[in-house]
């Protein structure tokens, strides 16, 4: 449709025509019931028959027949026949569930992200997705926080602007109407992983600068990309709820980011605001959000309802009420739904590509991209299949390895570690028993009751745990060693995940604390959502890979990295804190009066615990062992005109080949504000073959020197900078320069 016709269609409407447009709903409604895929707590919308037939969009229905069910019931009882717009959670893929984004992140490799979104973005689209609720891009520093295992970039914001504009650009390619691209969402709307002490939907309160300084970049390199939407989050941001928040929505969002899209409310937020005591009732809700800037009220029914009495009292409010339902029909425009309602979604196509063999094969190529070795001692790994192994724990045989947002994905149909291991191991040298569950039963309760399902009993527990446990252990005798397979559950990482103790579950550690006395080697393979706190076990093993949820191919990937046909090569987006205590923690921190130097009482440290991460951000080993030396820069001044040009030389001193995530830190060491001690500005994935040398190459300019001061400008202050090289954020070659 031309654009004048979109404005004729606009001056149709009827007003609550155009509420409708602003509001939301699960597809259930149009489908009685036949999907449940909803996120939040589930509602009596209370909507009249009439609003329900005007609404503008719907939450997570997929599949091509159910897609095309739902619109045309729709557009059956529509007046104007305006499509509705379909939005979904394809958080780590539809079908094929990919490493969810913390794993992906991880990859330090900006193809695996971008491909890992085409193939999610084509797999959907033909499925009937026109818009994905992705990517995440809370900058996260708070293991406790469930959502970290959403976080692309965990605590890094450069890593979060590349991520971010790149993942919008895979979705939406160069026209959100051709198949395999779908409009994207970014969220949430403003610093929603800084919740106070990483519990959910908790308090975010923190000065602008701040703000602006870390949480700010990856929300503005998705909009800078050209993202179609965004969503507000459920917290509030310095005293007001995101979803009202004028200053955020108006000032920052449209006039400075210049934000033209659809802005969206998290599931019910604007509901929320009256549980906030920032709203007064319901109408007060309605009035603070539209004034606020929202065009979509996402799962409440506060729009529906009250826009209509605001409007009729108030003309301005109507004139918002017509800016946002533009917005949304320019948006319906260019999905081109008004051409064909049924978007890109095709029955046939469906059978053909999605899980088809030629993308799982790559899925598990990006999956392994994405693990990190996290210890490796004597070089226990990868494994000789020749040795008699023992394959033990509660995830050797388990293919629920796809994370807690992956509602489309079949997780029964998945194989396990188990299954792929019998094709790769002589039957005579494999071994397996379970060992234990991933929870005890007082612990899986708590979250089964939490979600209103069925809690589960097992009689005479203990015992049995004790049993299992010998029982793995008398198996394990007879090996030469041990894999085994811990982590969390998938449902304890996701959103409403929130945790106080980041411990591998007790049972397991138990289990763990039996195995080591054994004193046979030990190599853990790590599936959970966050980092954990591992100092419990981590002394007690000798290799630990971390494969996250790793998805559909996770079992085939992990098995070619264990046994070596692939070296690991991702590194940490999060530092792993020594314990919950120590979190928040990330590399990026300012630096304090008091640095912990030495060892001397007066000093910003803990009595009980180290002051480093156990892990720290940008760390993974690999089975190469690269060598850095020669740290070069080729002036030592660099101006606002000019670069420094810097080369490092690193050896793969190894038989091995693989890649390594070469990283450039930066420290401004002294400014009008106090800096941090270490900040990412650059990083390489590069390629080296066995005893392979390389040099490789960064330039240094002056926008990597930029911070935002006091008075909220973003400038560079001239003096001395430190330049660091290395493998991680912590091991590196450093040199200094000076900016005049
Ligand atoms: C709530 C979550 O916070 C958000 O990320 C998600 O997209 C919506 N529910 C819709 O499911």
């Amino acid at each position: 449709m031309k654009d004048r016709e979109i404005i004729e269609l606009l001056n149709k409407m009827t007003l609550e025509e155009k509420i409708g447009q602003m509001v939301q709903v699960a597809g259930d409604a149009f489908l009685q019931a036949d999907i449940n895929v909803t996120t939040g707590p589930l509602k009596n919308l209370e909507l009249s028959e009439e609003m329900l037939y005007n609404v503008g969009s719907v939450l997570n229905v997929m599949g091509s027949k159910r897609v095309r069910k739902v619109q045309d019931e729709y557009l059956s009882k529509s007046r104007l026949k305006i499509p509705l717009l379909f939005m979904d959670d394809v958080i780590n893929g539809y079908k094929i569930a990919f490493p969810i984004p913390i794993a992906q992140g991880c990859s330090w490799n900006v193809d695996v992200v971008r491909k890992i979104a085409q193939i999610s973005a084509m797999e959907s689209n033909i499925a009937g997705a026109n818009v994905n609720f992705s990517p995440m891009v809370d900058l996260v520093r708070d293991a406790r926080w469930g959502r970290v295992m959403e976080s692309i970039e965990g605590e890094d914001p450069y890593l979060g602007q590349i991520y971010s504009k790149n993942i919008v650009q895979a979705y939406q390619g160069n026209n959100i109407s051709q198949l395999g691209q779908i409009a994207s969402c970014v969220k949430h709307i403003a610093a929603y992983g800084a919740v106070e002490s990483g519990r959910d939907y908790n308090t975010v309160d923190m000065s602008e600068r701040e703000f602006r300084q870390y949480y700010m970049p990856a929300y503005k390199a998705g909009i800078d990309a050209n993202a179609e939407m965004l969503m507000t989050s459920f917290n509030i941001i310095n005293g007001i709820p995101a979803t009202i928040n004028k200053w955020l929505i108006q000032d920052l969002v449209r006039k400075e980011l210049g934000f033209k899209g659809v802005i969206i409310s998290d599931y019910g937020a604007i509901e929320e605001t009256i549980a906030h005591g920032a709203s007064k009732d319901e109408k007060e809700a309605a009035l603070n959000a539209i004034n606020a800037g929202v065009d979509i009220d996402m799962m409440s029914r506060i729009y529906a309802n009250y826009l209509k009495e605001i409007c009729l009292e108030n003309k301005e409010i109507e004139n918002k009420v017509n800016e946002s339902v533009l917005r949304i029909l320019r948006l319906k425009n260019k999905l081109g739904l008004f051409e064909n309602p049924y978007g890109n979604t095709d029955i046939e196509k469906e059978k053909k590509y999605i899980m088809n063999s030629d993308n799982l094969k790559e899925a598990k190529r990006l999956t392994q991209e994405t693990f990190v070795l996290l210890k490796n001692e004597n070089n226990i790994l990868p494994l000789n299949k020749n040795r008699k192994i023992c394959l033990i724990g509660p995830y050797m045989d388990n293919g629920a390895i796809t994370g807690s947002w992956s509602m489309f994905s079949d997780r029964a149909k998945n194989n396990t570690i188990l299954d792929i291991f019998r094709n790769r191991v002589k039957s005579e040298n494999l071994s397996y028993a379970k060992g234990t569950e991933i929870l005890r039963t007082e612990e899986i309760n708590k979250i089964l009751k939490a979600d209103g399902t069925p809690t589960i009993h097992i009689d005479n527990e203990q015992e049995k745990e004790k049993q299992s446990i010998k029982e793995a252990k008398e198996i394990a005798k007879n090996s030469d060693i041990i894999v085994l397979t811990l982590g969390e559950h998938y449902k304890q990482s996701g959103e409403a995940c929130s945790r106080s103790n980041i411990n591998l579950p007790e049972n397991q550690v138990e289990l763990v604390n039996e195995l080591y006395k054994l004193n046979k080697p030990i190599v853990v393979i790590l599936f959970n959502g966050r980092p954990l706190s591992l100092n419990n076990i981590e002394n007690k093993v000798d290799a630990i890979l971390e494969v996250w949820f790793p998805g559909t191919t996770g079992a085939e990937a992990i098995t070619e990295v264990i046994f070596g046909d692939v070296t690991p090569s991702g590194k940490l987006t999060m530092s792993f804190p020594q314990n919950a205590g120590q979190c928040p923690i990330y590399y990026n921190h300012y630096k304090t009066g008091r640095p912990h130097t030495h060892d001397f009482r007066y000093l910003s440290r803990y009595q009980d615990i180290p002051t480093q991460s156990l892990y720290p951000f940008g760390y993974g080993l690999s089975y190469c062992k690269f060598k850095y030396r020669n740290l070069q820069l080729n002036k030592k001044q660099i101006d606002k005109n000019t670069t420094i040009k810097v080369s490092v030389e690193i050896e793969n001193a190894s038989d091995y080949e693989g890649y390594e995530v070469v990283q450039l830190y930066i420290q401004d060491l002294y400014g009008s504000v106090v800096r941090p001690v270490k900040e990412l500005k650059g990083f390489k994935k590069e390629y080296f073959k066995p005893h392979e040398n390389k040099i490789i190459e960064f330039k240094i300019d002056i926008e990597m020197l930029k911070f935002w001061n006091e008075k909220l400008q973003y400038v560079a202050e001239k003096g001395e900078f430190k330049v660091y090289i290395g493998g991680d954020s912590v091991k590196t070659l450093e040199e200094t320069f000076e900016l005049v």
